[in-house]
């Protein structure tokens, strides 16, 4: 049988999976790739942390794979942007195919690599939703459609943590120190729970769907480090979970992304999205909707798809990047941030004195905000009480004018916390 040859960038906690994984099923992944695949060498910066399991030669010289004639595909599992970035384009530049998981290096550099790539190809099913073969799917299976919305729990290690806090009723840091322990989080975990690294993801999955072209400092991106157990009381009083979601939609010719917390009931099959899972909705409007569902981090997961985009690669049946043969005609927009609808749940801490709840409701009355439900909690501190509400449909602009105002009230405590109301 002829035989590929691949050198892997990384040999951490993915990259060592995807030689593990290339080793165990190799009679099935030969089978299927048509061809037999060699790893040449592996590449890290300290080759005295490689896991003990690993047989393949291994160096600290990335230049040993990317000048290696022989190499046919370079298998890119290092994160960050810069160096990932310059490793990507001296290998498209050697005319070898790209595979990579690396979502940050994509978010801003995805077009830069199309246009150097020509028809060489770069495959990166496991940048987005690690095991679940959502690229595939979006850019292939459902490309006869319209995308008219994506929805998706996109981090796994956010997606734990918020589990974990609802269920358990542990603290943020340390349901991160266990994400962080499983191999779920990213090496600076704070692209995790900043929201940034569903956004990366997000804007991946934008350039299948609608061919729009957007970096995660033009979108609404927030993460999750500032709930407290008293939104996950509010939204189980309620029937909501919380959930950090990454939200695509199309509206006319507009299309709104946006990544950020929302409480969002109960029943809904995204809901039911648990720990590590990744979920994810997408509605075409021909297909209707359909629903994708598995584990969105970990070694073997990720590399379940790394070793999918390699065996593509291996038979010669690669897709244009993102789907696309020539641009839409229609040209999509990015939606404006304060354009934004949506429900609201905002936290308040005040001083525990009369008139405080009247002062409270004027400011949000002022800004068209009217209230629909509402708690008062004693909080931890001596004097201070928690309010807890949600609001009917409002817009950015109001509840971030109504936020601010509520800041300069001397009843207020500190600054309010706000979530959105997805429903
Ligand atoms: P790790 O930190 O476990 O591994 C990174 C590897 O890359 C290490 O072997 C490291 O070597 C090597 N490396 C980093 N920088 C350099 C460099 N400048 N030169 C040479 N080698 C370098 O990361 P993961 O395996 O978790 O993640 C790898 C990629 O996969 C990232 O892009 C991540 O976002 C993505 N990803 C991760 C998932 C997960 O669940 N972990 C899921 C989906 C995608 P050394 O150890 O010697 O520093
Ligand atoms: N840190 C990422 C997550 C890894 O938790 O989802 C998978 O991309």
């Amino acid at each position: 049988m002829r035989s590929i040859n691949i050198g892997i960038i990384g040999v951490g906690n993915v990259g060592s999976s995807t030689i593990l994984l290339l080793e165990k099923n190799k009679d099935i992944i030969s089978a299927r790739a048509g061809v037999d695949i060699v790893i040449k060498k592996g590449i890290v910066r300290d080759v005295n942390k490689v896991n003990k399991n690993i047989k393949i030669p291994i160096s600290d010289n990335i230049k040993d794979v990317l000048d290696d004639d022989s190499i046919d595909i370079v298998v890119e599992l290092m994160g960050g942007i810069d160096i990932a970035f310059d490793v990507a384009k001296k290998a498209l530049s050697n005319n070898k195919a790209f595979v990579t998981a690396n979502k940050a290096m994509l978010a801003y550099h995805r077009y830069d690599l199309q246009k150097i790539a020509g028809d060489t190809p770069i495959c990166f099913e496991a940048s987005v939703a690690g095991g679940i073969p959502i690229i595939k799917a979006l850019r292939d299976g459902l490309s006869a459609n319209h995308i008219m919305s994506i929805r998706g729990i996109l981090n796994g290690t956010c997606n734990y943590i918020l589990t974990k806090m609802t269920n358990d009723k542990l603290d943020f840091n340390q349901c991160l120190k266990e994400a962080q322990r499983l191999g779920y989080a990213e090496s600076d975990p704070k692209l995790d729970i900043s929201g940034m690294d569903s956004a990366h993801k997000l804007l991946i999955l934008a350039s299948i769907a609608y061919g729009v072209n957007a970096i995660p400092e033009d979108i609404l991106v927030e993460g999750i480090d500032l709930i407290n157990q008293d939104d996950i009381f509010f939204a189980n009083e309620f029937g909501y979970v919380i959930k950090l979601l990454a939200i695509a939609k199309k509206i006319d010719s507009d299309v709104e992304l946006r990544v950020h917390p929302v409480m969002i009931n109960k029943d809904e099959m995204i809901s039911k999205v648990s720990g590590v899972m990744n979920g994810i909705s997408v509605i075409g409007d021909t297909v209707g909707e359909t629903m994708y569902y598995g584990a969105g981090a970990g070694g073997n997961a990720t590399a379940s798809s790394v070793v999918s985009d390699i065996i593509e690669v291996a038979r010669d049946s690669s897709s244009s990047m993102f789907g696309f043969k020539q641009p839409l005609e229609s040209g999509l927009k990015i939606k404006s941030i304060s354009s934004i609808e949506s429900k609201y749940y905002l936290r308040i801490n005040v001083f525990d004195k009369a008139g405080v709840l009247s002062k409270i409701t004027s400011i949000l009355g002022d800004n068209g905000i009217s209230i629909k439900m509402l708690l008062q909690k004693k909080s931890n501190h001596e004097g201070i009480a928690t309010l807890l509400l949600s609001t009917h449909r409002s817009n950015e602009l109001s509840i971030r004018k109504a936020i601010s105002s509520l800041c300069k009230l001397d009843v207020v405590y500190d600054k309010p916390y706000m979530i959105r109301i997805e429903e």
